[in-house]
């Protein structure tokens, strides 16, 4: 692996298909190790964007425009950050060698929706999962839910953060929960997974890197520790390293996460989404990239999610070690509005172990995350006490 000069002919370019607070960690990581990086959104200065070498707006639904793009910059490498982008123009970059797709572009296409990633886990590999079932219409729905029984998960197939999925819990539930996932699902496709509901006690991320063993040179899946976190509303509000796991539970856990991540191949650092009850563990989904609960891991690790992402798709060795417990906690906006400041960021890091993260987001939104407070402790429960008494001395205000 040779690592050129940046914004010289012989540089190494890799492009980022979605410039957000996630992409802007691994494009800093990238820009340490020298490489050139051209960052990628659908909106000007996006925090990606602030940090990279070179900036664009595109619509990365747009295959046409998104080949353009790739045509124009040649970049080795393409980093796809969000699951709305034109996975076919993926996948025809890819067959034509004009870049390499991470992982690869068929595990673009199959992680961006819920029904790709599920076929492959339960049908192909035969991993445990929710039970479920399609459905293209209400009366299909109805029929899916009569064979899944309650509670159940209704999610529109495309869709990301939670958007248009609900919890139903009785026959009265079914049209509204329809509904809502026809409003609020990112592109209406009109199709819909129902899940069985899994009473798991806890839910973890289980990051899994794919990268070269630097005495062979080949692929070798590592493991991060597990990171536990809460959701709410769709956003990860808090999340720590490690999450306490019986034995077999974390045998469970890697197996499946080594399984999903070989079956999907190439090289990066995976986020598999998993369920938990005792020694029970069920498969839930996979990014294949650095997982928002992973941001923790800029406080616990050796190396980050993003450093190890930066590493892993460049073929460098990686070390998954993690240095101590650690959580964070999220910072949301608090304010509809454009160019706010933040007050308190002294006190936040006063905290003992704490440390902060403001993404540069040039609007804020009553729930968009702008920032995030991190923080070590002795165990996972200091930490958490930490990361959220930090989080709370960050107030946003109005600049107007
Ligand atoms: N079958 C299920 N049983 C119980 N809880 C579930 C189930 N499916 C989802 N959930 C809960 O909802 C959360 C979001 O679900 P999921 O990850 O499938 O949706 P998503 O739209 O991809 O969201 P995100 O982008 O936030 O990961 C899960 O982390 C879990 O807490
Ligand atoms: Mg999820």
């Amino acid at each position: 692996m040779r690592i050129g000069t940046p914004l010289s002919d012989h540089a190494t370019r890799v492009m980022l298909l979605g410039a957000g607070e996630l992409g802007k960690e691994v494009i800093i990581e990238l820009q340490r190790l020298g490489v050139e990086v051209i960052a990628v959104d659908r909106y000007a200065n996006a925090p990606g964007h602030q940090v990279a070498h070179r900036a664009h707006v595109v619509d990365m639904t747009d295959a046409a425009a998104l080949r353009a793009l790739v045509e124009k910059e040649r970049p080795h490498l393409i980093v796809p950050k969000i699951e709305a982008i034109a996975t076919d123009a993926l996948a025809e970059i890819e067959a034509a060698g004009l870049a390499i797709v991470i992982p690869t572009a068929r595990a673009t296409q199959l992680t961006m929706n819920h029904e790709g990633i599920r076929r492959l886990a339960a049908e192909t590999l035969g991993l445990p999962t929710s039970p479920y079932a399609f459905a293209n219409s209400l009366d299909e729905m109805k029929a899916a839910v009569a064979k899944i029984g309650f509670p159940c998960v209704v999610k529109p197939v495309m869709s990301s953060s939670s958007k248009g999925q609900s919890v139903l819990k009785c026959d009265a539930d079914v049209e509204t929960a329809w509904n809502y996932a026809m409003a609020d699902g990112r592109v209406n496709y009109g199709r819909v997974i129902v899940e069985g509901f899994i009473d798991f006690e806890y839910e973890i991320t289980q990051l899994t890197v794919r990268a070269p063993d630097p005495a062979s040179g080949a692929t070798q899946t590592y493991f991060c520790e597990p990171i536990g976190h809460v959701q709410v509303a769709g956003d990860c509000v808090e999340s720590w390293q490690l999450q306490a796991m019986s034995p077999a539970a974390l045998e469970k856990a890697r197996d499946v996460s080594a399984k999903v991540t070989t079956a999907l191949g190439g090289r990066g650092l995976f986020g598999v989404e998993l369920f938990v009850r005792g020694d029970d563990v069920w498969f839930s989904e996979v990014s294949p990239r650095p997982h928002d609960t992973g941001l923790v891991t800029l406080a616990t690790q050796r190396f980050s999610e993003f450093e190890l992402q930066a590493r892993a798709i460049l073929g460098l060795p990686v070390d998954t070690a993690l240095r101590a417990p650690g959580a964070s906690a999220v910072i949301y906006g608090g304010l509809d509005e454009a160019g706010i400041a933040f007050e308190g960021v002294a006190e936040a890091l006063a905290v003992p172990g704490a440390d902060l993260r403001l993404f540069g987001k040039l609007e804020s939104f009553l729930k968009r995350r702008m920032g995030i407070a991190l923080a070590t402790g002795a165990d996972t429960g200091e930490a958490r006490e930490r990361a959220k008494l930090a989080a709370s001395k960050v107030r946003s205000v109005a600049t107007k």
